[in-house]
């Protein structure tokens, strides 16, 4: 199986503490301003990367779908706004990205059909194959272990069950890719230094998106776990990616 260990870049640089640890401390600290920043430093397009990631997951009818990583929530909502589904779970290893997301859903009047609550990743509660979609937006470059945050929601689906991945890419477009490593690897961690009041996380940002798996990488480890028929789609010329598959 491909495994990609990328656990040795965390947020702290702290060599006694886990990635998991790191990850959950800093976005606990940013936990506050976390919306602010996502629209301010996209100017607003993740809002319309998300939106693109539901409609790409076409228009069938969804039981109970599993958002992973979910953080404050936006993409939880936007799937029951947005999808014929039922119930969306949201689960964050942050507790105060929790406490956010718990009142966006109460304050958009969604309690009945979206529930969050605080679990790991890559030791899911749930039944195996208890859900028919599974969905992860900048999630999955966070965890500890990668093959093994896959290998759970995989579990978690039925057979059949889909998959959607949104997560940061490499743009590899000249001059697009020079302009845009300047400001990912210098502006932005700066004004997220001075916003977010921390001061490694924007760096760990850029950091982690560098050791992410290029598109084939991706593939690979998606089919090796056992996921089929993956298609990914470039968004903004390569900031994002959208991966789709099924188990
Ligand atoms: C960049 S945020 C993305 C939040 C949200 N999905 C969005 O689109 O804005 C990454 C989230 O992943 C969560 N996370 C990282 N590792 C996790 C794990 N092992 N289990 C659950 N959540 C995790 C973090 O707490 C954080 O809220």
């Amino acid at each position: 199986m491909a495994e990609f260990n990328h656990d040795t870049v965390t947020p702290y640089d702290q060599v006694e503490i886990d990635k998991k640890t790191q990850v959950t401390s800093m976005f606990d600290k940013i936990a506050p301003y976390y919306d602010f920043l996502n629209r301010l430093l996209t100017l607003g397009i993740d809002q319309r990367w998300r939106k693109k990631a539901i409609k790409a997951l076409d228009t069938r009818e969804y039981d109970k779908i599993l958002d992973i990583a979910t953080g404050t929530a936006d993409l939880a909502v936007a799937l029951k706004k947005r999808l014929k589904v039922d119930k969306v779970i949201g689960l964050d290893i942050s507790s105060n990205m929790i406490e956010l997301a718990s009142k966006k859903v109460d304050k958009m009047g969604l309690e009945d059909h979206v529930s969050v609550e605080v679990g790991d990743s890559e030791n899911l509660r749930f039944d195996d194959e208890s859900f028919d979609g599974a969905t992860a937006s900048f999630g999955i470059r966070n965890f500890q272990n990668l093959n093994k945050g896959l290998s759970e929601i995989c579990r978690v689906l039925r057979p059949g069950g889909k998959i959607m991945i949104l997560e940061f890419s490499k743009p590899t477009i000249f001059p697009f890719k020079q302009l845009f490593n300047l400001y990912f690897k210098y502006v932005l961690p700066v004004i997220g230094r001075i916003t977010s009041k921390d001061p490694k996380a924007y760096q760990y940002l850029y950091e982690s998106v560098q050791a992410f798996p290029d598109y084939d990488q991706m593939k690979k480890i998606l089919e090796d776990i056992g996921f089929k028929n993956i298609k990914y789609t470039p968004l903004t010329l390569g900031i994002c990616t959208i991966y789709l598959g099924e188990k």
